[in-house]
């Protein structure tokens, strides 16, 4: 009989310690719940302005002939419009994202294949899909145009 109260002290402290580590782990997921809620997330915006700087770079980067340059630029815009429906699902414009796949594919081949010609009416084409999809989306107004002077002047554009 005492060895049986015994027993069942133990399992009713353990029992507590469960219920006490449950609730501490409880507290430790609302926590991270709203540090992951809180936390930054860039917005479409902010993709956009930076797929502006390496669209521009790219055109410079292309017509310099510089095509180790222009596959990372070309890689830097893809990977910016992987990010996009990942972090801006909330935008119902991203369901329109895919219209500039074919152009960036064609424009990254002009590259490898390093054919200035493809590659300045592949930079049209693509230059028209960015516009493309602003109209489709209602910003029109954010109106593209290929760049008349590099985007900065901190960065050489001529291979070496
Ligand atoms: C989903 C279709 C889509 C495609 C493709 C697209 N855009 Fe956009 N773009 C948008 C939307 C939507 C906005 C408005 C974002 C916002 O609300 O801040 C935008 C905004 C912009 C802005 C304004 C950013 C600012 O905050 O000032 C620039 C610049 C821009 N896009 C450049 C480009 C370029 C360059 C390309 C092509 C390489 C491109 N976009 C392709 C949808 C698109």
């Amino acid at each position: 009989m005492k060895n049986l109260l015994i027993l069942l002290s133990a399992f009713s402290f353990l029992g507590c310690r469960q219920s006490s580590s449950n609730s501490a782990l409880q507290k430790k997921v609302d926590s991270l719940q709203i540090a992951v809620d809180n936390a930054y997330k860039p917005g479409l915006g902010e993709f956009m302005s930076e797929i502006q700087v390496h669209h521009a770079k790219l055109w410079f980067a292309g017509k310099e002939e510089n095509w180790d340059l222009a596959n990372f630029e070309v890689g830097e815009i893809q990977e910016a419009l992987n990010d996009i429906p990942k972090y801006c699902a909330d935008r119902p414009e991203v369901k329109s994202i895919g219209m500039i796949t074919a152009p960036i594919y064609n424009i990254a081949n002009a590259i490898k294949e390093k054919d200035e010609n493809k590659f300045t009416s592949d930079f049209t084409v693509l230059t028209a899909t960015c516009n493309d999809c602003h109209k489709e989306t209602n910003h029109g107004f954010n109106l593209i145009k290929i760049p008349d002077v590099p985007p900065v002047s901190n960065q050489i554009f001529k291979p070496q």
